[in-house]
């Protein structure tokens, strides 16, 4: 049945497959609490990575930030088997996004988007958080943060300050992100000044990684890693979002960026090139794992934890538990 339904999502335009989607994870998750009432997402994990000691993970494969932006189909998500789930990007307002169209399907699986931060800000995330969280106490949720597309460069701490205050009883931790190429000026803020700056406000005790772009030159990406290894308050890294580059050199497009296949050699590159640099601190794999092979490669990379987001899309929730069991 789930083969046939993700077949079909695929004969429709990307982002009406997206929101298709969406109303039928709603529609499981309603099945899974109402009549079901499964008891597998209560029962806790076992699993201890680096530097996240209080977090007990059910395995490492987890979906990357973008797919529930609102927080609204996590448990659905989890019961595929993730070990953990990251919601957002959340930023403190609702917003739009960009003009559609803003999400491609390229060959070779890839996908290029340009959404923009499309939510409902982070009053409705929390919402949904504490609405659906009771039901999925045992997976952990990592809330992706970002900063408001009218909200000047300058202003940008108080966005992340905000967002972060606003979820910090209803998540394990965060994911900032600096590295969406949809947010004009965003990638800006990926620099040693920043991440300096965020440590202080990011609430104490929570752990909070950063997302940074594969798009930085190495020794950029390797000071960053390293100014990580050494933060008292940040607690590591997840490597990569999509590519401009790619976008680029693929589509031949100025705006968007890349993910899926094409990106995992270059994601692979980055997770090598910071933990050499990221001592004992966190290191999330994301780019491109579209097979075991990938995975496994990630993790003898140095990946503690390895995300899925357009793989997941191409192949369906089958992939899941397969990645699941070659990471453990
Ligand atoms: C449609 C789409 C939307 C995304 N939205 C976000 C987002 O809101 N925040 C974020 O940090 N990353 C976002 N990403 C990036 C993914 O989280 C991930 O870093 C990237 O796609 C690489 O992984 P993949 O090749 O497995 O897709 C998005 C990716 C896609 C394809």
């Amino acid at each position: 049945m789930l083969r046939i339904i993700h077949r079909f999502l695929l004969l429709l335009d990307p982002e009406t497959a997206h929101h298709c989607g969406l109303r039928l994870l709603q529609l499981r998750q309603w099945f899974l609490f109402k009549v079901q009432k499964k008891k597998m997402l209560l029962k806790m994990g076992s699993l201890h990575v680096v530097g996240l000691p209080r977090i007990s993970f059910k395995n490492r494969l987890g979906l990357a930030a973008g797919f529930d932006k609102n927080a609204e189909v996590f448990a659905s998500l989890a019961s595929f088997g993730f070990g953990f789930v990251e919601i957002g990007t959340v930023t403190p307002k609702p917003q739009p996004g960009n003009p559609k169209p803003r999400l491609w399907r390229l060959p070779g699986g890839a996908l290029r988007n340009q959404l923009g931060f499309n939510n409902l800000g982070v009053e409705a995330a929390r919402r949904n958080l504490l609405r659906y969280r009771a039901h999925v106490w045992a997976v952990p949720i990592f809330a992706n943060i970002g900063k408001g597309v009218n909200t000047p460069l300058e202003e940008a701490l108080k966005d992340y300050e905000s967002a972060a205050l606003a979820l910090t009883d209803v998540v394990d931790g965060f994911v900032v992100n600096l590295s969406s190429p949809n947010t004009p000026g965003l990638r800006s803020l990926q620099t040693e000044t920043f991440l300096d700056a965020l440590g202080k406000i990011i609430p104490k005790g929570f752990p909070a990684l950063v997302k940074l772009a594969p798009d930085l030159e190495d020794e950029e990406s390797r000071k960053l890693a390293a100014q990580i290894g050494e933060s008292d308050h940040l607690a590591g890294l997840v490597l990569t979002n999509t590519s401009r580059a790619l976008a680029e050199s693929l589509d031949g497009a100025a705006t968007g960026g890349v993910s899926g296949r094409p990106l995992f050699d270059r994601a692979l590159q980055c997770v090598s090139l910071a933990r050499e640099n990221l001592k004992d601190k966190t290191l999330v794999g994301v780019g491109g794992v579209s097979c075991v092979a990938q995975a496994k490669a990630m993790r003898d990379a140095g990946a503690d934890l390895v995300e899925i987001y357009t793989s997941f899309v191409y192949q369906g929730p089958r992939l899941v538990r397969e990645l699941a069991r070659a990471l453990t």
